[in-house]
Parts: structure tokens; sequence; C-alpha cells
């Protein structure tokens, strides 16, 4: 299959990443079903999508007829067989744990076109793990963007142990049909590269608050001015979700080992279900 090819992309999980992701397809022309369990979730991603679209537009960033176009092409679903039924090419965005990952791509085997290809935005699991419970590993990679992902120009090209580079060719291909500049990651490795540097970065930044060494806001300016991130790291945490730092954080310790330990600054965030901007508090306060 050419990039040319592909007419309508999936988006499974309408939730931080997958709403932004399903925007970027719509963005660069494609027809998208954007698909989540419930009503309630599904409708949430489409008027992020619609706000975000708003305010690209009212920055000039669009034309307000580009942005109507763009939300014309999602269409909301929650059946899991009608969102695929049709489609060329799978973006999987559902929560960072491996089983609920896989007992999508169980179901999404079931009724998937044989020629679609499986691509997950995975932050840190294994794609050989998550390809090997479908009949198409080597139709399977992983396909990372960063949030915001309509901001964001990465997206990181993973190969899983079975990928066809085919394949991984042309999610780059995708990739660059979104305006995305994609990277190949050649080995399958927790938290692939980006991760691997930056979550670390974020929980020596929570280890520093635990130890009393020094302030969430003295962390986030130091972060800023002396290592020039655009965010302090917590803003980032807080912009990332907090859950999905700390879940990142969790796989690579149990496969690289304890040096990963998520902090307990983390920890008691996820435990009081304050995530960052998704649930309106995390470091920060976003009411
Ligand atoms: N769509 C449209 N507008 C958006 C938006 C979105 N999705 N998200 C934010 N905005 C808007 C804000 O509402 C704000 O609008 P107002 O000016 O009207 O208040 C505006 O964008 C902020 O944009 P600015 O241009 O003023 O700010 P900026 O130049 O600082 O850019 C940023 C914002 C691009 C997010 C920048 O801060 C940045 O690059 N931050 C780092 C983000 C990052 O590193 N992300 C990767 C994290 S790692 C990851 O995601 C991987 C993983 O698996 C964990």
């Amino acid at each position: 299959m050419d990039v040319d090819d592909i007419e309508t992309i999936a988006v499974l999980g309408a939730g931080n990443m997958g709403h932004g992701i399903a925007e970027v397809a719509a963005l660069a022309g494609f027809d998208v079903h954007l698909r989540d369990i419930n009503e309630e979730f599904v409708q949430n991603g489409y008027d992020q999508i619609e706000w975000s679209l708003d305010k690209l537009a009212e920055k000039d960033q669009l034309s307000d007829d580009e942005a109507d176009a763009a939300l014309d092409r999602v269409t909301p679903i929650v059946d899991l067989e009608e969102a695929v039924a049709d489609v060329d090419f799978v973006i999987e965005a559902v929560p960072e744990k491996m089983d609920i990952k896989q007992d999508v791509y169980r179901e999404l085997e079931l009724h998937a076109p044989d020629h679609a290809v499986f691509a997950t935005n995975t932050s840190s699991l294994s794609i050989t793990d998550l390809s090997e419970v479908t009949e198409r590993p080597e139709q399977f990679c992983g396909m990372h963007f960063f949030n915001p992902p309509v901001r964001m120009q990465l997206v990181e090209v993973i190969s899983g142990e079975h990928t066809d580079d085919e394949v991984l060719d042309l999610t780059e291909d995708l990739a660059e049909e979104m305006g995305k500049t994609p990277v190949r990651v050649r080995k399958d490795s927790p938290g692939f590269i980006v991760n691997r540097v930056l979550v670390p970065l974020l929980n020596e930044a929570a280890w520093l608050v635990h130890d009393d060494v020094a302030t969430i806001d003295e962390v986030d300016a130091t972060t800023k001015y002396d290592i020039g991130l655009p965010m302090g790291a917590f803003e980032l945490a807080d912009q990332v979700g907090i859950d999905v730092a700390y879940d990142v954080l969790d796989y690579m310790q149990g496969v690289l080992g304890d040096a990963y330990e998520p902090c307990p600054v983390l920890v008691e965030k996820v435990e009081a279900e304050q995530l960052g901007k998704k649930t309106g508090e995390g470091f920060y306060d976003y009411e």
C-alpha cells in the first residue's frame, strides 16, 4: 500500500492524544473515524477538536473554511466494528496499559480489513508484545505523536521485531503527509527515544521536590531558563498527563530496573486523580 491509497483512518481512543491525532489526520485531508468506548468520551474528544480548530482559526493559522472542512471529516463512533470496518490505517491511542491495549487489538483484528496497518501511539510499551496478539505483526508498528499533536512536529515511527520495512516507510510517509517530521526508532525499547530521555527528567524534578531540594516553581524556572525547555518540568508533566508519566516510569522500572522508580510525588497526584491539564488540576490549577 502507498500513502495515496490511504483514504480513511480510524483513531481509537478520543482522549488527550487520540483527539489530537484525529485532528491532525483530518487537517491533512483524511476521513477520520474517531472511536471511544462511550458517547461521552467520543463527544468530548470531538468537542476538543472543535475547540482546537476554532483556536487555530482565531489565530489565522487556518481559514474558517479549512477548520469547518477538517471537522466535517471527523466521524465520532462508539461501535468498534463500524469504526474500523472500511479503514486503511488504524492509530490506537487507548490508555497506556498493556492489557487494555492488547484487548483492543484482539477485537480490532476481528473487524479490520486485512490490508489495514495497525499503528500504536504507545509512549513506552513493547511494540512487539502488542503486535503478537494480532495476526498481522508484520503490518504493525509504533507511531508516537507528542502532546499537543497539532503543535508538535515530531513523530517517532517504531519498528517491532516483526515489522516489515515497507510498513515503516508507509508510516513515515503518512506522518509527512500530516505535515510532521518522522524519526525512525530502530529497536523496540521502553520509552523509545523521547520518553527514555524526557520522563526520567520529569521524575528527577519530582524527586527534587520530594527531597526538599527545591520547590515546584524553582524547578520550573530553572528547567526553562537553564535547560531551555519550552515548559518547566512540572508544567510539562501537567501537559502530558501525570498518569502517563507514571505509567511510562512504571513500565520502564519493570523492564529496565529501579533507576526508573516513579517518585511518590507523582504517585500521590495519580492517586488523587490530579492528572494535569486534562483534569483541570495537576501541579498547577487550570480551572
Ligand atoms: N490546539 C490549539 N491551540 C492550542 C492547543 C491545541 N491543542 N493547545 C494549546 N493551545 C493554545 C493555548 O490555548 C494558548 O492559547 P492563547 O494564546 O489564546 O491563550 C496557546 O496555544 C499557547 O500557544 P503559544 O504559541 O502562546 O505558546 P507556545 O509557543 O509556548 O507553544 C507549546 C505552546 C507548543 C505547547 C509549547 O509550550 C511546547 O512546545 N511545549 C512543550 C510540549 C512538549 O514537549 N510536548 C511533548 C511532551 S512528551 C509527549 O507528549 C510524549 C509522551 O508520550 C508522554
